[in-house]
């Protein structure tokens, strides 16, 4: 079993972000027998198709790494690096986008997405980004994907493009890996708007709850959040086509280890005024110790660069044989 995963380090981890993969990579971590590792990685190497200042994304980058050590991953049990460090990355995405087709990558939603409606005027390395993600995952031999719902198409595609590859060149070298999504916490949805998910991308930062958020702030955001004037039914079914609420709901199941039918059960029958502070209370009782973490590690860069240079020696290194046998099925001399 290798699990690996990535987040992006551009902007603030928000409760998507943890409530989608991060908290199971903690419970994967923890869950590990002692030889065997974890990979969880920095995407700055993706990040490049935001555009940033040199000194947002050195910032970013080191940010990013105190909010996962604040959330659990112990740099000295997982391996924990950015994917710059480790060129072994963009060399094998440069290999497999031989393998990878034009018209899978056209499929992809999240391009769609991000290209919006001008898609000659998005970046290639957008368009190529999946083929960079397959390389991340393929490279560590990864069984075990986590990630929240909207990563599954990616990992498709790293299925298909491991699959092209080993038979086109009649090697058994790439393993397949599964995503591991959480039922209830695939998509946490923005505070502003049901059908949206929550996302670092938003202009509304009243959309997302930061991990970094006081107190103060995170129960104004759930004051705020958009609701129906409806009362909770005491069914979760009863929520159908009450995307805000169903949400909401969800979040507070989750966090408290209940299930969406047993808050509804204990709020049947009252609205968002009673509901509302309770769910509050639970998320600042439930993030204030993530953010005092944080905050007590995002200075010291000497100790954050420390991590990800520790990290990354030995993620080069876990590479190396993966690297190596694909330039060699390939006949390329290196
Ligand atoms: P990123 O940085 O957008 O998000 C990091 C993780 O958070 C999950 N996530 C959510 N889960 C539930 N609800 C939400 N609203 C929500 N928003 C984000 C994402 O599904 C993801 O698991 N392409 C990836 C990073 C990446 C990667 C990889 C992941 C690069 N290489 C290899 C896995 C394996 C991304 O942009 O995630």
């Amino acid at each position: 079993m290798r699990v690996l995963s990535g987040i992006q380090p551009t902007g603030n981890l928000h409760l998507g972000n943890y409530l989608g993969a991060i908290r199971n990579w903690v419970r994967m971590q923890d869950e590990m027998d002692s030889d065997s590792r974890c990979f969880f990685f920095l995407a700055d190497m993706h990040s490049i198709t935001v555009h940033e200042t040199r000194e947002q994304r050195l910032a970013n980058v080191r940010d990013m790494t105190a909010a996962l050590v604040a959330c659990g991953i112990d740099p000295d049990r997982s391996v924990l690096f950015n994917q710059a460090r480790v060129p072994a990355h963009a060399e094998l995405c440069w290999l497999l986008n031989g393998t990878a087709r034009i018209g899978w990558l056209n499929r992809m939603t999240q391009f769609k997405d991000k290209a919006g409606k001008n898609r000659e005027g998005a970046s290639v390395g957008l368009f190529v980004y999946p083929v960079l993600q397959a390389a991340d995952v393929l490279l560590y031999q990864a069984t075990h994907v986590p990630v929240g719902e909207d990563q599954k198409q990616h990992l498709e595609l790293t299925r298909d493009i491991a699959t092209k590859f080993n038979t086109d060149f009649g090697v058994e070298l790439f393993t397949l890996p599964d995503p591991i999504i959480p039922k209830e916490t695939a998509r946490i949805m923005s505070l502003r708007d049901g059908t949206a998910k929550m996302s670092k991308s938003d202009p509304s930062d009243m959309s997302r709850i930061n991990l970094t958020d006081d107190d103060e702030t995170i129960t104004q955001k759930v004051r705020k959040a958009k609701t129906d004037p409806e009362p909770l039914p005491s069914e979760v079914a009863g929520l159908e086509g009450r995307p805000e609420a169903l949400n909401l709901v969800g979040i507070y199941a989750t966090l408290t280890g209940s299930t969406p039918d047993a808050v509804c059960g204990a709020f049947a029958g009252q609205g968002f005024g009673a509901f509302k502070p309770a769910l509050a209370e639970v998320l600042v009782d439930r993030l204030a110790p993530i953010r005092a973490r944080y905050i007590a590690l995002k200075d010291d860069h000497a100790a954050l660069d420390a991590i990800l240079e520790k990290g990354a020696a030995k993620a080069a290194q876990a590479a190396e044989p993966t690297l190596r046998g694909a330039y060699d099925a390939m006949g390329l001399m290196r």
